[in-house]
């Protein structure tokens, strides 16, 4: 889900949140609501759908009113609707909240608010958060205090966002495991899930730490700590522009950050003496354990591929949802390194606190100042700049970048630091034979099954070449070790069953023919992706997409993967669906 909040000097605030929250629409959109507040008391609109459905049912621009709050909901709690839509109210209608996270203990509040005769029109955890707080401030308190006091006694996680008719230029605001930063702008003042939603207002934020509240108002910006501490804290420019957020011209942001991560490898490879910095400090180190979720687990792996091959250090990859069953294996010897492109991902977050007890920490995450930043003993940037497409592709390289450029580091293997110096031009050549792809995804896009096979490190490539196809194609997808197809899958294929094959030159190569040889048997149409100047690949198999034949088996994955992401992009748009917003996903959650 994501947040806004603003407090405006004299413009008015609707058509402003629209216009933010907007941005943050790839963290959810399953509803949206507008909730503003003026000298007349709340005013509210939400539905479920997309914002422009929405909103092209009831305006939600119109409200008046220079305070307000918005939301974008990625349901946990109760099924997308009106109801459940955010913002939630009172009983009485005068406050009304904007949540993000989730709330463990709010059965247990609902039933004993319930018993004191208090009203939920809700299946939402968030709605006890309203009902609490009216009834702190039926007690007398005011609503900073009312805010303070209903937080006491909730458990879980929240970014929330709160109006109040007593107060209309006022937005109190707070933060626990959820992300939250402030915007300062000349007179207006903003809270927000993140950057994305503000930036084309302000670039100077504040991120909110745990157990802080805000209290946002016409005079500025207090935050204080949970004692009740005003704490004095840093403004950050952000560097990145409002521009590197929008389409430019793309069908779909997708699209445009698949064809940036030229850039983006360019990008990250300026933090390799940031890395080099960081491995120095790493004596001691005899086991390294990487934690991630989706895309980022991927890139995790191949991770594992390199540091096991180059430097012999024992290495692990630990969903970071599964976590938990491997804690009490970690020791003061061992590095463990969580990946993520947002920084916010409540499963690898929980992870991280602990892991931080007995071990050392490095976050590699693209979203400066985000949770995971702040929580590592040390931090590498994925200088992919923003991703708004929920599926991955630019943060994705960025992180393989980052890992490849450790792993190199590691060994002291100068020979595949220099050569990742490379991998931009090559992304551009991919780049521009995206027609291949387009054609090959046109015969394909109405297929039910699809296989991806490769092995070593082009095993994670296929395992990532499925999770795209899954995520925005809507196709099954299934990622498999090639060598390991004849152990069950291999019952699976037949002629309707295209089978991808991740194919660079190199050790593996043989064995992978000899796998593609096994599907091609068995009446698969295969897909190979592999190197141009193969005499197999031209006259034996019927749809491929080839790669510079300098691309070697070790750098592969930096290559191959691209023409999946676009296999998948091409599909999806040939099916005519929405490669930006899969259904049921999100691109950041804050949820476990
Ligand atoms: C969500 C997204 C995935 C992403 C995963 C991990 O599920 O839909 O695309 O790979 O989270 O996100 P992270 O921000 O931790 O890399």
């Amino acid at each position: 889900c994501g947040i806004v909040g603003c407090v405006l000097k004299n413009r008015k605030v609707a058509p402003i949140l629209l216009e933010s929250i907007g941005k943050l629409e790839y963290r959810g959109y399953d509803s949206v609501g507008i909730s503003t507040v003026d000298q007349n008391g709340i005013h509210l609109k939400k539905g479920s759908g997309k914002i422009k459905e929405v909103n092209e049912k009831i305006d939600l621009g119109e409200l008046p009113g220079t305070t307000g709050i918005a939301h974008v909901r990625w349901a946990t709690h109760g099924i997308p609707s009106t109801e459940n839509s955010h913002p939630h109210t009172d009983n009485e209608g005068n406050i009304s909240v904007v949540h993000n996270g989730i709330i463990e203990n709010f059965s247990e509040i609902r039933e004993s608010l319930e018993k004191e005769g208090y009203i939920f029109k809700s299946q939402t955890d968030t709605e006890i958060i309203p009902i609490l707080i009216e009834k702190n401030m039926n007690k007398g308190l005011n609503l900073e205090d009312a805010v303070n006091e209903s937080l006491k006694i909730i458990k879980g996680s929240y970014a929330i966002g709160v109006i109040s008719k007593d107060n209309p230029n006022e937005i109190i605001g707070a933060r626990n495991d959820s992300p939250l930063i402030i915007g300062v702008g000349d007179g207006d003042y903003f809270i927000a899930s993140d950057a994305t939603a503000i930036i084309n207002h302000t670039k100077n934020v504040i991120y909110v730490d745990n157990g802080e509240l805000v209290i946002l108002n016409s005079e500025g910006v207090v935050v204080k700590d949970s004692k009740g501490n005003v704490v004095d804290k840093d403004i950050d420019v952000i560097d990145w522009d409002a521009e590197m957020a929008q389409k430019e011209g793309y069908d779909y942001f997708m699209l445009k950050e698949i064809h940036e991560q030229d850039s983006a490898i360019r990008d990250t490879l300026s933090e390799k003496d940031k890395i080099a910095e960081i491995i120095s400090n790493l004596d001691g180190i005899n086991r390294i354990c990487f934690v991630a979720c989706g895309t980022s687990f991927h890139a995790s792996l191949t991770g594992k591929y390199l540091i096991e091959s180059m430097s012999g250090i024992s290495t692990d990859v630990i969903l970071a949802s599964e976590f938990k069953y491997s804690a009490n294996t970690l020791d003061e010897n061992t590095l463990v390194i969580f990946i993520s492109q947002s920084g916010e991902t409540a499963d690898t977050l929980k992870a991280l606190k602990v892991a931080k007890k007995t071990s050392k920490t490095l976050a590699i995450v693209n979203v400066l100042g985000s949770s995971a930043t702040r929580e590592a003993d040390f931090v590498i940037y994925t200088r992919a700049g923003p991703e708004i497409g929920v599926a991955a592709t630019k943060t994705y390289i960025s992180q393989l970048v980052c890992i490849y450029m450790f792993a190199a580091i590691l060994a002291d293997n100068k020979e595949l630091l220099n050569t990742l110096n490379e991998v931009p031009d090559y992304i551009s050549e991919v780049l521009s034979k995206e027609d291949v792809i387009k054609d090959i995804a046109s015969k394909y896009s109405d297929v039910n099954d699809f296989f991806f096979i490769g092995r070593g490190l082009s095993y994670p490539t296929a395992l990532e070449g499925a999770l795209k196809l899954k995520e925005i194609t809507y196709i099954h997808g299934e990622g498999y070790a090639a060598g390991e197809l004849k152990h069950g899958p291999l019952a699976l294929i037949d002629d309707d069953v295209p089978v991808v094959v991740v194919l660079p030159p190199g050790d593996n190569y043989k064995k992978t023919v000899s796998n593609l040889e096994e599907v091609k048997a068995r009446g698969a149409h295969v897909i190979v992706i592999g190197s141009c100047e193969n005499d197999f690949i031209k006259t034996e198999v019927e749809d491929s997409f080839c790669i510079n034949d300098k691309v070697k088996e070790i750098i592969a994955p930096l290559l191959y993967v691209i023409p999946l992401q676009l296999l998948s992009y091409y599909i999806s748009v040939e099916r005519g669906l929405d490669p930006d917003k899969p259904k049921n996903l999100a691109k950041c959650v804050t949820v476990e």
